[in-house]
């Protein structure tokens, strides 16, 4: 139910739009006076009269009714209550017929969202600074797919350019099968460092990798055997975290497929004189726009990394027609989308409009900045393997008796870590702390869990006790069950906002909110000991609590123990 709509159109004030008065409504924080409230004061301007008057005409015009139980006038504000019995008949009713469904629309209509996201590179370690986007992607392919969108996870896989020529080189010189194929991307790391180091005094090194690279291009045996054996290597070690954050992809073609499609792109540029020559190379001027240019091809013929992005979201449109194209990549990139998709604008692409840069801040860890250039890299894997250790630890002093605790250690560490990158708004730093992210008693996915195991155990005594409701029992709420019913409403209006916003954080916060009102009303209500009716409501309500917290940690990709 979305009370705000609901009462925006039912104020009787002439001449201002029911969406403005929507935008205008608030929450008061103490709902004893109400629990949506119109500043009349921002009215006063278009209706020329005292903020007072307002509210007192307002009052006398509005309908109360079954959902909406008064409207009253004080100083200048018109105060709303809520029905509570209305809306708890409401809440509980729906999420318990809805269940699995509770919060999942139909909104989307079939229509195609493309979500490039994750986007590896091959041999190169798979580290902290790839968590957001892995786990910022999976959640937007969950919540669009919810939202009746069919999304289609891409893994635009870096697996293209000179670096693979350097690694073949390094290879053939100090590498072998054995070495790699126990090391995975630790020991290719190895190889591409020292690559690097031994170019230094040897800058012939170059050259040679140079040639390897071109040899792969031109699809010559030995190195292409070598490189799809990298490939392999690495997206056998990915795929395994992939699988512990929950996290798919409906396609892997990487730079390298667009190898064969980016000739037509330069034809189409060149045919409609966008291409220029500047210093040996092909650029596309956007000067006009305040942009340095994009640059197609390098002075050597070579194409670049936009050449691909190009070529890429071309394919896309044609094989997908998507509604829309997400990029989820960290802001460093920003200059780099802004001029590939004023590049395609400019190529007469209308739906270049659709192509959404959905960019986020870095996440380091704590304990101290990383530094890739020196193979001195925290890997995710480690990170992740770290915080189940932990959350191990923590589960095993709690909780020593517990029959799984390996599983439960295995939910509770890797929401640890999605939840840490996901709790606040994407585009800013963070700073991931292991004891922070495993506080029983933070903002953290660990107190939703736990919160959850909590409704479990309730839930799961009254079914030993033989406790059975025939039906809901239609209650007044108290105020600690209103306050929770309120914010259990907000599911299906949050997930909305999470994808038109592009912010699974707001999901999270919904699941905190949710669980410090379910445990307000844990401690301060009694549920089995309380009689029949009121026992049976608040059996209802704990239940409609674990169904949308478990709606809404799914959708981020983190699953509930039910014990702890
Ligand atoms: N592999 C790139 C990187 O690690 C990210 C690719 C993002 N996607 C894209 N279509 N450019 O920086």
């Amino acid at each position: 139910m979305d009370y705000k709509r609901y009462i925006a159109e039912r104020i009787q004030a002439d001449g201002i739009l029911a969406e403005e008065l929507e935008e205008m409504l608030a929450v008061p924080p103490d709902s004893s006076m109400g629990d949506y409230a119109l500043p009349c004061f921002k009215l006063a301007k278009a209706l020329r009269k005292s903020p007072v008057a307002i509210a007192e005409e307002l009052s006398a015009s509005y309908p109360a009714d079954e959902l909406i139980s008064e409207a009253t006038a004080l100083n200048g504000y018109l105060n709303f209550k809520v029905n509570r019995k209305g809306l708890s008949r409401d809440v509980i009713g729906k999420i318990l017929s809805e269940r699995e469904r509770y919060g999942a629309t139909n909104l989307g209509g079939g229509k195609v969202i493309c979500l490039d996201y994750s986007s590896v590179n091959i041999a190169k370690p798979f580290h902290i600074g790839h968590l957001s986007t892995t786990v910022l992607g999976g959640a937007l392919y969950r919540i669009f797919n919810f939202l009746g969108y069919r999304a289609v996870g891409i893994n635009h896989l870096g697996d293209y350019g000179t670096q693979f020529g350097k690694l073949i080189s390094a290879f053939t010189r100090w590498g072998n099968k054995e070495t790699v194929e126990k090391g995975g991307i630790r020991a290719l790391n190895e190889l591409y460092v020292r690559f690097h180091k031994e170019a230094e005094t040897d800058p012939a090194l170059e050259d040679e990798a140079r040639a390897y690279f071109k040899l792969i291009e031109e699809g010559d045996e030995d190195c292409l055997a070598l490189f799809n054996w990298f490939k392999e290597l690495t997206l056998t070690e990915v795929e395994k975290i992939y699988k512990l954050l929950g996290v798919r992809f409906d396609s892997y073609a990487g730079e390298s497929f667009y190898q064969d499609k980016m000739q037509p792109v330069i034809d189409e540029l060149k045919q409609k004189g966008l291409l220029q020559e500047s210093q040996g190379a092909q650029i596309v001027d956007l000067e006009e726009y305040g942009m340095p240019p994009c640059m197609i091809l390098k002075s050597d013929g070579s194409s670049l990394y936009a050449t691909r992005d190009m070529a890429a979201a071309i394919y896309r449109k044609n094989t997908y027609d998507f509604d829309k194209c997400l990029y989820v990549v960290a802001y460093q990139q920003n200059l780099h989308f802004k001029q590939i998709f004023k590049t395609l604008e400019l190529m007469g692409k209308e739906w270049a409009k659709d192509l959404v840069h959905v960019a986020y801040g870095m996440v380091s860890l704590e304990e101290g900045a990383m530094s890739t250039r020196k193979g001195n890299v925290v890997f995710l894997e480690d990170v992740i393997g770290r915080c189940i250790e932990k959350a191990y630890t923590v589960i095993d002093e709690k909780n020593p008796a517990l029959e799984n605790k390996r599983e439960v250690a295995q939910k509770v560490g890797v929401g640890a870590v999605i939840f840490g990158a996901l709790y606040n708004s994407k585009i800013k730093d963070i700073v991931f702390s292991y004891d922070k992210a495993l506080n029983f008693d933070g903002e953290t996915s660990v107190y939703v869990q736990y919160t959850c195991a909590r409704a479990y155990s309730v839930l799961n005594k009254a079914k030993e006790e033989g406790f059975a409701a025939e039906s809901v029992p239609d209650a007044e709420p108290c105020t600690q069950e209103f306050e929770l019913l309120k914010a259990l409403a907000q599911l299906p209006e949050t997930v909305r906002a999470a994808a038109e916003k592009y912010e699974p954080s707001f999901i999270a916060r919904f699941c905190v909110d949710v669980a410090q009102k379910f445990n307000k009303f844990y401690f301060d209500c009694k549920i089995l000991q309380a009689e029949e009716e009121v026992k049976a409501f608040r059996l209802a309500l704990t239940e409609a609590t674990l169904t949308a917290l478990t709606n809404a940690l799914s959708l981020l990709g983190i699953g509930i123990p039910e014990k702890m």
